[in-house]
């Protein structure tokens, strides 16, 4: 891990990100950018002006870092991420866990579009990420001790944590959305899986797939910061619903999901 990358992206922000530890972060994934509701926005930065970052070169990821208040609470959004299949090494996908963590965020909310495994899942339906599988083989923490991502085998039982899980079931319950539970397996992509894969990922215990999420929760939760994460299920995986698979219908369910991604996030702001 290039670590000078991360002292150069802290130098990039304006000083007003530092001045107060954000109740919440929010690492924004395919489609839920436009589910944020702000009362007040104190920074907008583009993903281009914060070094080492770069936009994003996946449609659906807006590429903006926002700084806000909501609720009362001062809430910091990366709004589209970098995935490890876009070839630029774990320092852009992972920086945003970094730059919260320099910011002093103790409690962070990881979205994401994902394919559905557990056959009583349909598009639409949002899902709490209640452990994950790395598939990839990769971790962003292979290398040297990073200072602050706490020790070299961090444990892994809670990554996502009970605390933060009973504010989305309550934010849930107040917005009346389904909200289901599940394991989500992680692969580096950009192909989607093959159906083989998909029943093999089914028969380990996953309940859904994507090719994100993991990498951040993974150092997040290794640096002490408690994690959440909710998928959207834009489609049935591989060889479980649908000839073809495409990356534009995972866009258009998003969009068709907005309202209820919209009201789970504020509500969790609300609680957090
Ligand atoms: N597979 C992997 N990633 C995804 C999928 C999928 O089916 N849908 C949305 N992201």
């Amino acid at each position: 891990m290039n670590t000078e990358c991360f002292n150069d992206a802290e130098k990039s922000l304006p000083e007003i990100c530092f001045e107060r530890a954000p109740d919440c972060g929010l690492i924004l994934g395919s489609g839920w950018s436009r589910v944020i509701k702000t009362d007040t926005e104190i920074v907008r930065i583009p993903y281009s002006a914060i070094s080492g970052l770069g936009a994003s070169t996946v449609a659906g990821h807006t590429g903006e870092m926002l700084l806000f208040e909501r609720h009362g609470k001062s809430v910091v959004a990366f709004m589209g991420r970098r995935h490890w299949y876009e070839g630029q090494g774990w320092e852009p996908v992972i920086l945003p866990v970094e730059l919260m963590r320099r910011m002093g965020v103790q409690n962070l909310l990881i979205t994401n579009a994902a394919g559905g495994i557990n056959s009583c899942f349909n598009p639409g339906d949002l899902m709490i990420i209640r452990d994950h599988i790395n598939t990839a083989g990769l971790n962003p923490l292979i290398g040297e001790v990073v200072e602050g991502w706490g020790e070299r085998f961090p444990d892994q039982s809670n990554v996502y944590t009970t605390e933060l899980i009973e504010l989305l079931r309550k934010a849930a319950n107040e917005s009346n959305a389904i909200l289901s539970e599940g394991v989500y397996a992680f692969t580096t992509g950009p192909s989607y899986e093959t159906p083989a894969e998909i029943r093999a990922y089914a028969s380990m215990g996953a309940d859904a797939v994507g090719m994100s999420t993991v990498p951040e929760a993974t150092v997040a939760s290794a640096a002490g910061i408690k994690v959440a994460a909710l998928s959207c299920i834009t489609n049935m995986a591989a060889g479980i619903s649908g000839p073809h698979l495409s990356h534009t219908e995972v866009i258009e369910q998003t969009k068709k999901s907005a309202p209820v991604m919209s009201a789970l996030v504020d509500g969790f702001l609300k609680r957090v």
